[in-house]
């Protein structure tokens, strides 16, 4: 049994809990927009050919922004095949994913289910097969008051308002090899650079994110960063990071701790973008957007070129167990604990492929396991994240070395005077006593608390997930968080090894 020692305040916060951190993605990708979100003839669609179980999934997920429409996708893609009457709209062949693409949905059916789902669109254009005309061309479509031609388009296609996107990415991981288009990082930069600036006078006020590396693992990464925030520094607000984490070789120890690495990715590329303006002389911050992360399982994908040519296929459709449940939580703390220098995040993806929301054609829609983490993460995360003072056992890994047995992350709303505690024990074999010290005086008061709700994901069969048939095999039960002491400010828990906790508080003033 290992034991961990949390002491909160207040008053030691690390930024705004900001709601873009709870993102997702839709991407053309496999099932997740055919079947996925989108599949007229199920029973359950809307007169849009929206799923409803689906949408109502996504609103219980709590997800605030979605990113579209790739994703690798977006790098060969022509969006002008997506709006108009959909019997126009012709099938093309997606060469990212060697997928036949029919374009039933397109640019404005996705700001249509997104606007019916209450999440923000975020859109990314394509500089890989196309470029600055194109980029152009679709924010004037989506933004642009009618009057000219591309927005009287979007009128007539029953669109009269804009759009109003405000945030865009400007491509997507032009650092791989793999993506259509990849460029070098100068290459990149130069074109990143002259569609931020083309953009931003159509509207200066958008927000704009620059491709950063696909993994820390990149031979590019950092010189990447540097390279094209040299010539964009201005012109964009946000660089990408992109993670995705596996057990390598079965090494569960180290898949257990990859917020490690995630915790590593972003300060390296916050070191990188200060550096730049160091040397800018400037105190402007360029923000991360870690824009695709999740788990993915990709010891079992044989990549693009061993993919048979099909419409809407199964496409890495990983089924999650407790362990990848416990490994989300853990990401998502690591994104809150960065909440200073993370403006968004966006889990990839959103239903189907490498997704919390399952779905069967024709049939059901589920919560995977990590759909739990997520959706009680983004309930509950309110007001300021804290910066606790942690003492833990540490567990060996082989990727990263000693680490904290637990992980943990806490957020105050002052103005409710609630506190939510995310906690995660990342041994695989011992739990952790925990016990967290709340005793700070808030405002000068001593405050005394009281739990609200203490929620676990863990199994003693860390291998569980759940089905269409079994669909609340894994889901969020009671620990037994207690507060105990006299004045209330100190609160024991038992964490089981493998396991994520959300444990609620609400303060008093002690009398
Ligand atoms: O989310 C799946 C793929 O992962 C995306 O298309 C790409 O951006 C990343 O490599």
């Amino acid at each position: 049994m290992g034991a961990a020692t949390v002491r909160l305040d207040p008053a030691f916060t690390v930024g705004p809990v900001r709601p873009r951190t709870f993102g997702s993605f839709v991407e053309h990708m496999g099932r997740c927009v055919y079947t996925g979100i989108y599949e007229p003839d199920h029973p359950g669609a809307d007169e849009l050919g929206f799923r409803t179980d689906v949408a109502q999934l996504v609103r219980e997920l709590g997800v605030t922004v979605v990113r579209y429409p790739g994703g690798n996708f977006v790098s060969n893609y022509r969006w002008e095949d997506g709006v108009g009457p959909k019997a126009d709209r012709p099938t093309q062949l997606d060469l990212a994913w060697r997928s036949v693409e029919t374009n039933q949905v397109g640019t404005d059916d996705f700001v249509d289910w997104a606007r019916g789902v209450g999440v923000e669109p975020m859109m990314a254009v394509n500089l890989g097969t196309r470029g600055l005309q194109e980029a152009i061309d679709l924010l004037l479509y989506c933004n642009a008051e009618t009057g000219t031609a591309w927005p009287d388009r979007r009128a007539k296609n029953g669109h009269t308002e804009p759009h109003d996107i405000r945030v865009w990415c400007l491509g997507n991981e032009m650092d791989g090899p793999w993506q259509m288009g990849h460029k070098t990082a100068e290459e990149y930069a130069r074109v990143a650079e002259e569609t931020a600036r083309a953009m931003r006078r159509i509207d200066e006020g958008l927000e704009l994110v620059a491709c950063g590396s696909s993994n820390r693992g990149m031979p590019t990464f950092g010189t990447w960063e540097r390279v094209v925030l040299e010539r964009c520094f201005d012109l964009v607000d946000h660089i990408s990071a992109h993670a995705y984490y596996e057990p390598v070789d079965g090494d569960v120890d180290s898949f257990l701790a990859s917020s490690e690495d995630m915790h590593r990715f972003i300060e390296s590329v916050v070191a990188t973008a200060d550096h730049v303006a160091t040397v800018k002389g400037s105190d402007k911050r360029i923000m991360v957007s870690f824009d695709e992360w999740n788990v993915w399982f990709q010891e079992r994908f044989h990549g693009e070129s061993s993919l048979e040519i099909r419409e809407a296929p199964e496409l890495i459709e990983d089924v999650y167990d407790v362990t990848d449940a416990v490994v989300v939580g853990s990401l998502l703390i690591t994104l809150l604990q960065h909440t200073d220098r993370v403006s968004m995040a966006c889990q990839a993806q959103l239903v189907n492929v490498i997704a919390p929301i399952a779905t069967r054609p024709g049939g059901g829609a589920w919560r995977q396991t990590i759909f739990h983490p997520f959706a009680l993460t983004a309930a509950y995360a309110r007001g300021t994240v804290l910066r606790p003072a942690v003492h833990c056992d540490q567990v060996q890994t082989k990727a990263f070395g000693p680490v904290d047995q637990v992980v943990v992350t806490a957020t105050h709303d002052p103005e409710t005077g609630d506190l939510a505690v995310f906690v995660v024990n990342r041994s695989r074999t011992e739990s952790a006593e925990l016990t967290l010290d709340v005793a700070a005086a808030v405002g000068g008061h001593p405050t005394a608390y009281a739990l609200v709700e203490h929620l676990q994901v863990h199994d003693d069969d860390t291998s569980a997930s759940n089905t269409e048939a079994q669909p609340d095999r894994v889901t969020p039960r009671p620990g037994d968080a207690a507060v105990v002491g006299t004045d209330s400010t100190t609160l024991t828990a038992t964490l089981p090894p493998t396991s994520w906790h959300c444990i609620r508080l609400t303060e008093g003033t002690v009398q």
